[in-house]
């Protein structure tokens, strides 16, 4: 019964509880009937204020972003490019840069340290007509960070500073970046990086509140978000575990943050956007996604990544895919087995067919 019109059947445990939980807070909100949308603007590009993606390198590519702004994310940010390699005319990190209509206002994200490379990064760039240029200095993996790229800017503050700068003198757009707390316990130096990127020209600055250190270990610490927003004058972009409406709305309010910036807790959950955006125009929370819409989706998405990438290597990246749209639903553990041997576009009609039949859809 591919698409068939059954009536739904309501996610039985539906993985994100805690949405359907309003605070107080969100429910004064939504009873209080304002539906102003509010925007904010990084240079000339105005973004509504409510979630944009984070940049997901190997997770958020043209498909995933695609689907996410189709629900309703703000903004997004590409998957990040080598600088040098975009010098060295690399044709697979030039394809990291392409941006299609759906996905607008968005950025393309570039990596590096090399601040006399960076004007033909830009060059190439915006060949493919970014609204934003981000740089990356939050990467802490090894290949990255280890050559002095990534979170290894924040330990070498004139580095990072002549990078801004280079990048800003050559782009017509506005050059963003986005950063860490700082590299470990002993070194947060978010809201000096902060200054700097702003005095170097800056139009907005990310802040994923984690050490590199860290990686994703621990909580992001709000509390060095509120001191870069009370640092300098750009726009700053709370980042770190939002994953659902009331922390989104928390971020916001407890940071004073310009946007919040969502990347794992959009894996398979696209409603996240949905909802975010609800609350913020004042209109009534939905409920979540039934299995069948939740399979619709799926099946877009994944037809989305075959469509860009071809059979052998979507079907293989729609394997993870496809295991967090099943997160958390009946037999989650047997359907998401079957998505890793997902090789053909068949192979997922299979899946989708038997997990339909087996919840008389
Ligand atoms: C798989 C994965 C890939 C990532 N790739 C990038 C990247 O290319 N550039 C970047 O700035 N951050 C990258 N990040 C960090 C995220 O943008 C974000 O800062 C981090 O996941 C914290 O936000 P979250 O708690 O909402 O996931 C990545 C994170 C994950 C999980």
């Amino acid at each position: 019964m591919r698409g068939g019109q059954r009536p739904a059947l309501m996610w039985v445990a539906h993985r994100r509880a805690t949405d359907l939980k309003r605070s107080d807070c969100l429910k004064r909100r939504r009873m209080s009937g304002k539906a102003d949308m509010e925007y904010i603007s990084i240079g000339t590009v105005r973004i509504a204020k409510t979630a944009a993606l984070a940049p997901m390198a190997g997770v958020a590519d043209t498909a995933f972003r695609t689907v996410m702004k189709e629900f309703g994310a703000a903004y997004c940010v590409g998957e990040m490019a080598s600088i040098k390699g975009l010098c060295y005319s690399d044709r697979k990190t030039a394809e990291l840069l392409s941006l299609t209509a759906g996905e607008r206002p968005a950025a393309v994200q570039l990596f590096g340290c090399e601040p006399e490379f960076a004007a033909q990064a830009v060059e190439i760039a915006e060949r493919y007509e970014p609204d934003i240029i981000d740089l990356n200095a939050g990467c802490p993996v090894p290949k990255v960070a280890g050559n002095g790229a990534g979170s290894a800017l924040m330990k070498d503050p004139v580095l990072f500073g002549k990078m801004v700068t280079a990048l800003v003198g050559a782009a017509h757009v506005p050059v963003t970046v986005k950063i860490r707390a700082g590299w470990d316990a002993e070194h947060i130096n978010a809201c000096e990086i902060a200054h700097i990127a702003e005095e170097c020209g800056a139009a907005a600055v990310a802040v994923h509140a984690r050490t590199k250190t860290q990686m994703y270990s621990g909580n992001a610490d709000r509390n060095i978000i509120s001191a870069v927003k009370q640092t300098v004058k750009i726009p700053v972009i709370g980042n770190g575990d939002v994953d659902s409406v009331e922390k989104c709305e928390a971020m916001y309010r407890e940071t004073g943050c310009d946007l919040v910036m969502i990347g794992r807790g959009a894996y398979g959950n696209p409603w996240l956007f949905r909802d975010i955006g609800d609350f913020y125009a004042g209109r009534p929370a939905q409920s979540p996604p039934a299995l069948d819409e939740r399979l619709d989706v799926m099946r877009r998405h994944i037809e989305l990544l075959v469509h860009c990438k071809g059979e052998n290597v979507g079907m293989k990246e729609a394997r993870a895919q496809a295991a967090f749209y099943l997160k958390g639903m009946q037999n989650a553990a047997k359907y998401r087995g079957m998505c890793g041997r997902l090789t053909k576009v068949d192979d997922l009609w299979e899946l989708i067919d038997l997990i339909k039949s087996e919840n008389d859809l």
